[in-house]
């Protein structure tokens, strides 16, 4: 029994005992705690119940492209390239980075885990399975990368439609692209361009959501973070926040392609928190405080310092201040 089969035997949340998933795999007992300690490992908080087995805390639904596809909106699946759904991946943007040159524009592809998830700025991004949603899209352009500014920017309000269109509020968006909610980090959106400046080009575009988070998870995260269950009371079938992803960006993408940046800065706005907010900043203009005063056309941060001056952030580490 591999530890995916062991998470489907879990997945309803019921105990099962060691011995009837030994039974059911023509595996010994031993055996079967070995792969639950490979699932507790992954970050997998699998309960032993005594007499009455193992499980989990709650019920999971494991992610399945037949699924995904049927939950989409009309027409969409048709202008998806790939749709593809792996339980382990190094990392869901790198396997579409090694498929660049094959892969069709709009491909998508989901893992239940990825063993070297990664985040901006070099940081990890913790992957365990079952729990939360890893996917990245190919979109190809033909402008080049002059015409994708704001793009990520763009990526971070698409996540945010997905999400309003499951009746979820909350979430909203820090600069460049961080979907939060009032405890912590919701999303990570992380942007790999390629190709040329001027000319044909591609974005694998990287999303990260929670949807469901262990007391480890939050420890070892770095920072407040949250989950889509806390904010929406009740979390919605994984492949169907997985749909509403996949069509969000379907949309979107294309959108951008057609539209620029344009079409999403009044949502951006909407949805700042940043704006009006003291603000930290450090970065290549070097430490200093302001007045987060929203965004520019190309994305840029806007804000205000003390002498009144509007300054225009293209790449910075921005905190807000406490009061
Ligand atoms: C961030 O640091 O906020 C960005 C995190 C992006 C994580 C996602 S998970 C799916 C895709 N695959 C990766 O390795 N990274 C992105």
């Amino acid at each position: 029994m591999q530890p995916r089969q062991l998470l489907a035997a879990l997945a309803s949340g019921e105990a099962v005992s060691g011995a009837q998933l030994a039974d059911r795999a023509g595996i010994t007992r031993a055996a079967i705690w070995k792969q639950v300690e490979t699932l507790r490992a992954r970050g997998v908080p699998v309960e032993a119940r005594g007499a009455a087995g193992y499980r989990l805390p709650w019920p999971v639904q494991l992610l399945d492209a037949a699924r995904i596809r049927a939950a989409l909106p009309r027409g969409c699946a048709a202008r998806l390239g790939a749709l593809e759904v792996h339980w382990e991946l190094d990392s869901t943007s790198s396997e579409l980075q090694r498929r660049l040159g094959e892969a069709a524009d709009l491909s998508m592809v989901l893992a239940e885990t990825q063993t070297a998830g990664r985040g901006r700025r070099g940081r990890t991004w913790l992957s365990p399975p079952g729990l939360n949603l890893y996917l990245s899209c190919l979109k190809r352009f033909d402008q080049g990368f002059a015409a994708l500014s704001g793009l990520s920017l763009a990526v971070g309000t698409m996540v945010l439609r997905a999400i309003d269109s499951l009746g979820i509020q909350g979430a909203g968006l820090k600069w460049p692209n961080d979907v939060l909610t009032a405890e912590g980090k919701l999303a990570g959106v992380l942007v790999e361009l390629s190709g040329e400046y001027q000319g044909p080009c591609a974005a694998v575009v990287g999303i990260g959501l929670n949807l469901r988070l262990t007391d480890a998870l939050r420890a070892q995260a770095g920072q407040p973070a949250c989950d889509l269950a806390t904010l929406a009371g009740e979390l919605p079938d994984r492949n169907l926040v997985a749909a509403r992803l996949v069509a969000a960006l379907a949309d979107g993408l294309r959108q951008f392609e057609r539209q620029g940046f344009a079409p999403f800065a009044e949502d951006y706005a909407r949805h700042d928190l940043l704006a009006g907010r003291a603000l930290k900043l450090s970065g290549a203009q070097g430490n200093f405080e302001a007045i987060g005063a929203g965004i520019d056309a190309r994305g840029a941060l806007q804000v205000r310092l003390a002498n009144g001056e509007l300054r225009s952030v293209d790449s910075a580490d921005v905190t807000v201040r406490r009061a």
